[in-house]
């Protein structure tokens, strides 16, 4: 399966908040690339729903620089919204807002509707637990991934905002995780 690491829509989307990303950008723009990738795998994709997933990825965390934010997922759902009607796609705000305000949901996600909803968060934790979790997909596959697209510092920073966080909060787990 061909490896994504470059698409024009991505590169778009992301660099269009480079800026405001600042010294994160190559370690966010890396997992969102490795999370893409991993639920190509996990789904035979049409177009649209490659698209949709793209778009999903570029924004899903997009809130922890839009709004400086631990709870970061309403302003990351408020922005990709923003894009979808900005770009005349309406008609997918509710499918992939969907896909962004579940992406961390501890439980699987069940709608026939929107299967993308819960590919999207198993692509996400694939990442998110640095392969600890693969949801189904072989070993070779996500270890292929992490060395094609480094990971840049991401998982550091992540480190650093839970510590933060459980410093802070030490009985209460982040807003941005839900039952
Ligand atoms: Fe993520």
């Amino acid at each position: 399966m061909k490896i994504e690491t470059s698409l024009p829509l991505m590169e778009d989307i992301l660099l269009a908040w480079r800026d405001r990303i600042g010294v994160d950008y190559d370690g966010y723009r890396g997992h969102v690339y490795r999370m893409f990738n991993f639920c190509l795998a996990l789904r035979e994709c049409s177009e649209e729903e490659k698209k949709k997933i793209a778009i999903a990825a570029c924004f899903h965390d997009i809130g922890l620089w839009s709004d400086h934010t631990v709870d970061y997922i309403p302003p990351s759902i408020a922005q990709v919204k923003k894009y979808l009607s900005q770009e005349g796609l309406e008609s997918w705000s509710e499918e992939v807002g969907l896909m962004v305000e579940m992406h961390h949901k501890v439980r699987p996600y069940r709608d026939e509707r929107y299967p993308l909803v819960e590919v999207f968060r198993k692509g996400d934790l694939v990442d998110f637990s640095l392969g600890f979790f693969k949801c189904g997909l072989p070993g070779s596959y996500v270890k292929n991934i992490k060395e094609t697209i480094p990971n840049a510092g991401f998982h550091k920073f992540l480190i650093k905002g839970a510590k933060d966080w459980f410093s802070r909060h030490p009985l209460s787990p982040p807003p941005f995780m839900k039952w």
